[in-house]
């Protein structure tokens, strides 16, 4: 087959012998975390926005188990069948491998797919990976008559991206694509996985949200990320011995575990780097708690002034942000309209967001670019920004 021919299926519903075929379309938003950054790798609290743009799969089963998936804008087509070994190709064709080798571990899987996949802007920092991962688990488990549960889809999701694609991410990019909803907030407890969806509250002004791509592309696969998540588990094992606690396998040790009493008394005896990742984790726990007090109450200002904290905990304590990302930053904190904005994501490249009043969009359009290009002038090729709404989770 061709991309054409792929194409022209799922537009008639047809296959070449005539006969009537089922497409079907999923959609799976990506997201922005106003706050809780760099915690869930800890079993902190987050919290996060799924976004009216995302990925979107048009495709259909295959009973013989080809697999042929065409990438609007992903780099590499897909070909193969599902009892292939699937090598890494360091393509987003990988993550459609790793959904059939982690769907396997546990299922089993006959039939194949054939389709085109899209995606809104790339970048980085919208968790697009998590994204595509979950439209193809929930693409794979369909049409293999296999029903999983939001929890089960996450933890599916969460295995792939840590043990085929190599990342030590925690849960925050597959809850909020899950169990987001349109004009909610999710709060999530990445420990007891206790989730809530607060609603825009009545009195609360409009707002929207930005997203402004750096222009510089990212990836966490090679990134210092895994090191921040080892500095954090680290600091956690220190405090616990400091401190006489039980502290059980490295793999196993959360910062979330050592309460912050412990933390405050035995601060100083770190080392002067894992000191300041624990002391981003615990604030960044309190600015959730007091943030989604200020969301509750309707208080925007209050909620983006807490945002803009959050980032620049993330810059001087946890030391992420490209220089890009750190002069979108500031630029954003001087911008009217803004409540608050902060790099959406780990900070490694890729985009910032911004909760902004929708009656500056055109200024904050306008001084946002040429501000920033005025630093960066060869990424205006590249540098974009977008509007956006809250949306639902993915669905098929
Ligand atoms: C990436 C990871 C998430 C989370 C954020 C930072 O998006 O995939 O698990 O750690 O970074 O908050």
């Amino acid at each position: 087959m061709s991309k054409e021919f792929v194409e022209s299926i799922i537009e008639n519903k047809k296959n070449s012998l005539n006969e009537s075929i089922e497409i079907l379309h999923s959609f799976c938003p990506y997201r922005v975390c106003p706050l809780g950054a760099h915690v869930d790798h800890q079993l902190g609290l987050v919290t996060g926005f799924a976004l009216d743009i995302g990925t979107t799969f048009d495709f259909f089963s295959t009973d013989d188990g080809e697999i042929e998936v065409y990438s609007e804008n992903f780099d590499g087509d897909a070909f193969g069948n599902i009892n292939d070994e699937f090598e890494r190709q360091y393509t987003w064709v990988d993550y459609l491998f790793g959904a059939i080798k982690t769907l396997k571990k546990t299922y089993s899987i006959t039939k194949g797919i054939k389709g085109i996949l899209k995606g809104d802007i790339l970048g980085g920092g919208l968790s697009s990976s998590a994204s595509v991962i979950l439209t193809y688990l929930k693409a794979f488990a369909n049409v293999n008559g296999i029903k999983l549960t939001s929890p089960e889809l996450i933890n599916l999701a969460i295995d792939e991206e840590r043990n085929y694609i190599g990342v030590n991410v925690g849960k925050l990019d597959q809850s909020c694509e899950v169990y987001c909803k349109k004009n909610h907030l999710l709060y999530l407890d990445t420990k007891t996985d206790s989730t809530k969806l607060i609603p825009i509250p009545e009195n609360m002004p409009d707002f929207e949200i930005a997203v402004i791509f750096s222009g510089v592309e990212r990836k966490l696969a090679g990134s210092a990320y895994n090191t921040r998540v080892d500095e954090c588990k680290a600091a956690s094992y220190a405090l616990k011995d400091f401190a006489h606690l039980e502290y059980g396998k490295f793999a196993d040790s959360y910062l979330r575990d050592v309460p912050l009493g412990i933390y405050q008394q035995y601060k100083k005896q770190l080392p002067h780097t894992w000191a300041k990742r624990a002391e981003h984790f615990y604030g960044e726990n309190e600015r959730v708690k007091k943030g989604i007090r200020a969301f509750q109450n309707g208080n925007l200002t209050e909620f983006g002034k807490i945002i803009f904290e959050s980032g620049r905990s993330s810059i001087e304590k946890y030391e992420t942000g490209s220089n890009e990302l750190k002069a979108l930053h500031e630029i954003l904190e001087k911008t009217e309209g803004v409540y608050g904005g902060r790099f959406s994501g780990a900070g490694f490249n890729g985009c910032a967001m911004a909760i902004i009043n929708p009656e500056f969009r055109d200024s904050i359009k306008e001084t946002v670019r040429s501000e920033y290009l005025s630093k960066f002038p060869d990424l205006s090729n590249k540098f974009s920004i977008v509007f956006c709404k809250t949306a639902d989770g993915v669905g098929l």
